[in-house]
């Protein structure tokens, strides 16, 4: 399979569910947390180009406090991120290498992805023009009253839960995010505001968002087992 991906990682967030402090930089495992997803992309063949989205400052704290730089870590290409998590992905998708055909945007803070699911969205853009990585929920939903009881059960048929990597044709992914309205949380969120409608490729739960204290303590966690295991 060719190298026809360039995967834009976004590190410019502020973490102010975790306290305050980008996530990208905490530890995880002895390293940043970064370096996790970075060597999962390093790792899938279809990869030919890693965007890694961070601000000066966060590099700074990554050098004083790591003594390296996402490149050291497996990155191509460092830039500035913007305000929201849409800018911050826009200006790495511009920066990625325009002869690659594909563009995957992944969150940092999806520190546990594996490149087997780097390499099922990757072949999923391929064959449909656009994809994410997703959960089917387990859970049963409910809809609340304005008193907070049950007002009703919603069925969780067709409902998916959704991760990164998300991604589509280089061309596409550009004109959604260039005709961006609002605030967007993903990828296929402004795809699907141009008509593109992206094929949900199931992913592990472990490739959850490390959004709180408990989700990095459950981080590491995983990796020990995965360590004790292996
Ligand atoms: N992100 C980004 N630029 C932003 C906001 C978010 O690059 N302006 C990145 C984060 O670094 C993270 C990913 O997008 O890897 C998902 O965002 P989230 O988990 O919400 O991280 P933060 O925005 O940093 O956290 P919080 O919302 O709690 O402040
Ligand atoms: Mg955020």
């Amino acid at each position: 399979m060719p190298s026809d991906v360039a995967a834009i990682v976004l590190a410019a967030g502020s973490g102010r569910r975790m306290g305050g402090t980008n996530k990208a930089l905490l530890p995880l495992a002895g390293q940043p947390l970064l370096a996790h997803c970075l060597a999962a992309f390093q790792q899938a063949p279809c990869v030919g180009q890693i965007v890694v989205v961070m601000n000066d400052m966060d590099l700074d704290a990554l050098q004083k406090e790591w003594n390296c730089t996402p490149q050291d870590l497996g990155a191509d290409v460092v830039v500035a991120g913007g305000a929201e998590r849409w800018q911050s992905s826009q200006a790495g998708c511009l920066a990625a290498d325009a002869s690659l055909d594909f563009l995957l945007v992944h969150d940092a803070a999806r520190a546990l992805v594996d490149s087997k699911t780097i390499e099922a969205v990757a072949q999923a853009c391929r064959e449909s023009g656009a994809a994410l990585a997703a959960e089917p929920l387990a859970d049963t939903l409910k809809k609340e009253t304005a008193g907070g009881r049950v007002a009703e059960t919603i069925s969780r048929d067709h409902l998916w839960r959704a991760q990164t990597p998300q991604g589509a044709r280089r061309e596409d992914l550009l004109k959604a995010l260039e005709q961006a309205q609002g605030n967007p949380t993903d990828e296929s969120s402004l795809l699907e505001a141009i008509g593109v409608h992206p094929l949900l490729v199931p992913s592990p739960s472990h490739n959850f968002k490390i959004t709180r204290p408990a989700d990095l303590a459950l981080a590491d966690a995983l990796l020990a087992a995965q360590k004790t295991i292996s």
